[in-house]
């Protein structure tokens, strides 16, 4: 799945400093993480921050951040900020957390488009499998939505997106990589105008794991 120069391993400090320059390239309108953030991500769940490298250059080309949530405290609307803990990560729960939560995937725009977040996905899935965890979550920016969210909803757009009849430059590339959307919300990063304020709901179920317990019901 990776090109031959590329590959995979967990976050380590020496990451960061290249991490945060990615972070201002992809999103110029965030704030960046800090490098204690990231070694706070590392500290909570270090087998869940992953690293793409190109091995050529030495170069950080990607990451993907996760963390471990038991689902049932959270809402499906809630948006980054409350399911990462305001980016903490400290709501990771190693015991009950049967859902691993996407909280990042970037990719060095030099980079994009190599297969690079496939292949962070896949290995992340590989994590769910290993652990034994329900499913993983993520929300999915919608970059594309913006610019025609005065002609139709958030709801048409996603639909149309999912039929391939649209392409969004993320949601269409996460349908690629396994992702299934749950639904669109409103409100879950507080600075993405390019997604006219939305973003859509997106999950993988691990078929070997039934749902825990809380969700029998459901
Ligand atoms: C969304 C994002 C992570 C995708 O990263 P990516 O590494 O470019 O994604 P992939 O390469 O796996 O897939 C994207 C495309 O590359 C194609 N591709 C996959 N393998 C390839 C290869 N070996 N060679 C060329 N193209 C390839 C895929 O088919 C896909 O198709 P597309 O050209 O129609 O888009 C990236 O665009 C990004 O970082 N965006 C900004 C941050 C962001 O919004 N993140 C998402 C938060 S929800």
């Amino acid at each position: 799945m990776l090109p031959p120069n590329y590959r995979i391993r967990l976050m380590g400090s020496s990451d960061f400093e290249e991490i945060r320059d990615i972070c201002k390239l992809v999103y110029p309108t965030e704030t960046a993480y800090t490098c204690e953030e990231l070694e706070e991500h590392h500290r909570v769940f270090p087998q869940g921050q992953f690293v793409a490298l190109d091995s050529s250059q030495g170069a950080v080309a990607g990451v993907h951040f996760t963390l471990r949530l038991r689902m049932i405290d959270f809402h499906l609307d809630d948006p980054w900020d409350v399911l990462t803990a305001r980016g903490t990560f400290s709501d990771h729960n190693p015991v009950t957390g049967h859902t691993l939560y996407g909280a990042d995937i970037m990719v060095h725009p030099a980079h994009q488009h190599h297969g690079i977040a496939h292949a962070l996905t896949d290995i992340t899935r590989g994590l769910v499998q290993e652990e034994g965890l329900w499913r993983m979550v993520g929300a999915s920016r919608l970059p594309g939505y913006g610019k025609r969210c005065a002609s139709m909803g958030a709801e048409q757009y996603v639909a149309a997106v999912q039929r391939g009849e649209l392409v969004d430059p993320v949601l269409t590339a996460h349908l690629r990589d396994g992702w299934t959307v749950v639904r669109p919300i409103h409100g879950y990063l507080s600075h993405d105008d390019e997604s006219g304020g939305w973003a859509a709901v997106i999950q993988w179920v691990n078929p070997a794991c039934p749902p825990p317990p809380e969700f029998e019901l459901r």
